[in-house]
């Protein structure tokens, strides 16, 4: 039996999430505290939001919760950070409209679609190469590889510099790992970069590179989303600099660790939960019709998301006042007892399955969703046939962050079918 929690002993913390997801303790605010306020040891505390129906509600009504007024994250920002810092994820519409409107065409169904072909190619290149190895970090040699590379190619960025973006992407994400971050976020050093995205002067060296590649394609364009973006008009408007060079990173950072997660995520579940396995090796149309949501519910790779209320308002009774950080767990919504069934069970065959792990919809429900579910299914759908078993050679290792369900090291090995 999990220890019997109080709500004083409520910790959410970057240490705790280290070692696990604290499932009982969100299940206790769920049950007990659904507004909790929590005293953040990084600055002021914050709302935590925990059942599925408020996340829901909180994503939608971007008016009362905005986006933009503190950003997306828990840090407190003065007001020349959030304004250089700002991306489309920490904007409100009208903005938020026209920026969407802009990246958006890659990104819907039918575009994602049209992908498919190439990025199972792109899938089975890497299985080549990994699979026989027989020994591998699961993380290193598969799941980093397919989302930087299919990025790369939307982009239009040489494949050349996809490590160079998955270190970039790495050392921001991970600004509270000490293994990963120049400069730890929650260390009194990083105020030195408090102007820059994550606090982390690898978002310098990607703006530098943002800025090469778009001057190449206003020059010589090409049929890729660079192009598509330096070149994009709304109203005889274009991007400013600023603009661009936020939105490519928000790009990479977005559309790169998150997959990573739920495929590493997915795979280190099924090593568990064999019968699990066994049932999409037996019927691998279960991949796609109900296996790939439920391996992108259990990994929810984006823990939460921060918004800020614009007005004095009442959640469940709460009184929540104008100003105060409110911060959505789609990590507790993804487990809400009122809306899963056995939520801590993982069922491949789990139908309906309304998960939040893209958001929990409004204008900022995830740009990249149908395109990281696509690679979540074909990545499984090539893998599974492909070997007798996978077993871990060592302990998996987490990242020490509150903000990403991240693995950052899975050795296995592999037998062969
Ligand atoms: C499993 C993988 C992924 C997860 C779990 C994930 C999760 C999320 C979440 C939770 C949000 C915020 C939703 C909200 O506030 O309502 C978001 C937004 C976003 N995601 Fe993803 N994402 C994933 C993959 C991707 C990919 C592959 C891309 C692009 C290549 C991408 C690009 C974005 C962008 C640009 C936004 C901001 C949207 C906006 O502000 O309008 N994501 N994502």
């Amino acid at each position: 039996m999990p220890p019997v929690l109080d709500l004083a002993d409520v910790d959410l913390e970057n240490d705790v999430f280290a070692k696990r997801i604290p499932h009982e303790t969100f299940a206790l605010l769920r049950r007990d505290a659904p507004v909790w306020w929590y005293d953040w040891r990084g600055g002021k505390g914050f709302w935590c939001i925990t059942k599925h129906a408020d996340l829901v509600a909180v994503s939608r009504d971007t008016k009362t919760f905005s986006s933009e007024v503190g950003g997306a994250n828990l840090e407190d920002l003065d007001e020349d950070a959030r304004v250089v810092r700002q991306s489309m994820l920490e904007t409100d519409p009208p903005r938020h409209t026209r920026l969407r409107g802009l990246v958006g065409p890659p990104f819907t169904p039918r575009a994602v679609k049209a992908y498919e072909l190439a990025l199972r190619e792109l899938t089975k290149e890497i299985l080549d190469r990994a699979l026989p190895l027989g020994e591998f970090d699961f993380i290193e040699a598969i799941a980093k590889e397919l989302p930087i590379r299919v990025l790369a190619r939307l982009l239009g960025v040489p494949e050349s510099d996809n490590q160079k973006l998955i270190d970039w992407g790495d050392r921001m994400i991970a600004n509270t790992d000490p293994d990963y971050a120049d400069v730890l976020h929650d260390s009194p050093e990083s105020d030195r970069y408090r102007l820059l995205p994550f606090r982390s002067p690898a978002a310098l060296e990607l703006f530098e590179y943002a800025h090469r590649i778009a001057a190449e394609r206003r020059e010589r364009p090409a049929d890729d989303l660079v192009s598509k973006l330096v070149h994009a008009e709304i109203d005889g408007e274009r991007l400013t600099e600023r603009e661009f060079d936020t939105m490519f990173l928000l790009l990479v950072v977005a559309g790169n660790e998150t997959t990573r997660q739920a495929i590493a995520h997915g795979m280190a579940t099924l090593m568990e939960e064999r019968h699990e396995w066994d049932r999409l090796q037996e019927d691998p149309s279960l991949i796609s019709a109900t296996g790939a949501d439920e391996i992108l519910r259990w990994s929810t790779p984006v823990l939460h998301f921060r918004r800020t209320a614009t007005t004095d308002v009442e959640i469940r009774g709460q009184a929540i006042r104008a100003g105060d950080k409110v911060v959505i767990w789609y990590v507790s919504a993804n487990f809400d007892e009122e809306v899963f069934d056995e939520p801590l069970r993982f069922d491949v065959g789990r139908s309906p399955n309304r998960h939040v792990t893209f958001g929990g919809g409004g204008p900022h429900y995830c740009l990249g969703a149908h395109l990281a579910k696509l690679e979540v299914q074909v990545m499984f759908e090539e893998l599974l046939p492909r070997i007798a078993d996978m077993e871990l050679t060592g302990p998996l290792q987490r990242m020490r962050t509150n903000f990403t369900n991240a693995l950052k090291r899975m050795p296995v090995c592999v037998t062969l079918a």
